[in-house]
């Protein structure tokens, strides 16, 4: 039995806040890193790796937790670039005021900067073995890098300017939102030491999964309220942002997420097949998706 989502959450918040003033010394940094960091995410790509290590059949020791926890600062430094006012301009994040109406956009993007470092330095610094540090800190380089999630971001930003059709639009999702949830899951395969076809299915799930994760907070740009989502709503096409309801109309993205999240399924079951263990626990992750 896998861990249910809300167990591995507080594993995770509890590594973070016992963990993270450790390796920072400069007191307005901490500050500034933790106030985003301990604000109240949900916390699904680390658990997405934690829960697919155990689906492997590993227990999550300290160290698992420490590698996993590492995406969850990279993913905090994410928002905190990605609403600053050179950005998305954005004021309310994770129910909060930005980072940058607390501390300034100084100091909250050099919060950004602090935990996008900290996340390699939580990758490789544990008692993994090295050869599984080293593909770890490779992988998660080339999803949030200038191949993956920051290429995505560009993509968006000059997209303000650009009508974007289906396809490319597909692969701006992929690259901005998918990029990390892939490597998530991914990075489940990696710390159980699996072999590459069981590797690249997970790698598509986390693929397929990330899609239908960027498809629907598009969706609930449109269709979700500031409390329930914790950030502003109705932003993005005022924004000229590229976004699937924007090209589709709500029910053409509501198709699109649908064969997304038929796809992960598909994925799901090709890894049942290839390990013979059950991947069930991803249920609790694709019942994220509530239209
Ligand atoms: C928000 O991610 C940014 C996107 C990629 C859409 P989440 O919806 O996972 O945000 P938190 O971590 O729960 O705040
Ligand atoms: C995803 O896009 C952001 C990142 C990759 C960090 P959005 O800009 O749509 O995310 P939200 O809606 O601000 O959370
Ligand atoms: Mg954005
Ligand atoms: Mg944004
Ligand atoms: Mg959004």
């Amino acid at each position: 039995m896998v861990s249910s989502v809300s167990t591995l959450k507080r594993q995770i918040d509890e590594y973070l806040k016992q963990n993270l003033a450790k390796d920072v010394d400069q007191q307005t940094l901490e500050s500034s890193m933790a106030y985003s960091l301990m604000a109240g995410g949900k916390r699904l790509r680390p658990a997405l790796t934690l829960a697919t290590v155990e689906m492997l059949g590993k227990v999550c020791d300290q160290d698992v937790l420490r590698a996993a926890a590492a995406l969850e600062l990279l993913h905090t430094y994410s928002l905190i670039h990605d609403d600053l006012p050179a950005m998305d301009n954005d004021e309310l994040r994770r129910g909060k005021p930005t980072n940058h109406c607390k501390f300034g956009a100084g100091m909250a993007t050099l919060a950004g900067d602090g935990l996008l470092t900290l996340a390699f330095q939580w990758v490789t610094d544990n008692q993994l073995p090295a050869t599984t540090r080293s593909r770890l800190a490779c992988e998660l380089a080339k999803a949030a890098g200038p191949a993956g999630m920051v290429a995505g971001q560009a993509r968006d930003i000059e997209g303000e300017h650009q009508h974007l059709d289906l396809d490319a639009l597909r692969y701006l999702h992929r690259q901005k939102t998918g990029a990390l949830l892939q490597y998530a899951v991914l990075a489940g395969g990696i710390i159980t030491d699996q072999p590459a076809d069981v590797n690249h299915a997970l790698a598509a799930f986390g693929a397929n999964f990330g899609l239908a994760f960027q498809i629907y907070d598009d969706l609930m740009d449109v269709l979700g309220t500031e409390e329930q989502m914790g950030k502003a709503v109705h932003k993005d096409a005022g924004e000229h942002k590229n976004t699937y309801p924007g090209l589709l109309g709500v029910d053409g993205a509501k198709e699109q997420l649908s064969i997304a999240l038929a796809a992960a399924k598909d994925n799901q079951q090709q890894l049942t097949a290839l390990t013979g263990k059950s991947f069930a626990g991803y249920d609790q992750f694709l019942a994220y998706f509530k239209m």
